[in-house]
């Protein structure tokens, strides 16, 4: 049974998807299962990948991480999320950019994930 938020991905053809309601069905892409993203909460090793959350004028920044993460085509931070009081904001990022979002919210109890394409799923919060 899949549960609300959790993050598949697809390891023949790289789909991912987001488990908006959830079902008893076994996720399936290219005729095999979808593999379930854990949430990783520690960095090992030098690269950086949780996120840390901070306060703006206007809201909260998210950035990956605290020595700033890689950004090209081949190891690049996809996307930012946040989820607060029910409600979850997500920004996307190319490569190019900066591996950090910014979000118009009061600072409150808020979780942040990230998604590395080459280190897969974050959490912090
Ligand atoms: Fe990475």
């Amino acid at each position: 049974m899949t549960a609300q938020k959790q993050v598949y991905r697809c390891n023949v053809c790289g789909n991912i998807v987001e488990v908006l309601h959830t079902g008893k069905g076994e996720l399936v892409c290219c005729g095999q299962p979808m593999e379930l993203l854990t949430e990783k909460t520690k960095d090992v090793g030098l690269e950086k990948h949780v996120p840390v959350i901070g306060t703006t004028a206007k809201g909260v920044k998210v950035k990956v991480g605290d020595v700033p993460h890689p950004m090209e085509a081949k190891h690049c931070i996809e996307w930012i999320e946040i989820i607060a009081d029910g409600k979850s904001c997500r920004v996307f990022l190319k490569p190019g950019e900066k591996p950090e979002a910014e979000f118009e919210i009061k600072p409150q109890k808020i979780a942040a994930r990230e998604y590395c394409n080459v280190h897969g799923l974050w959490k912090s919060g």
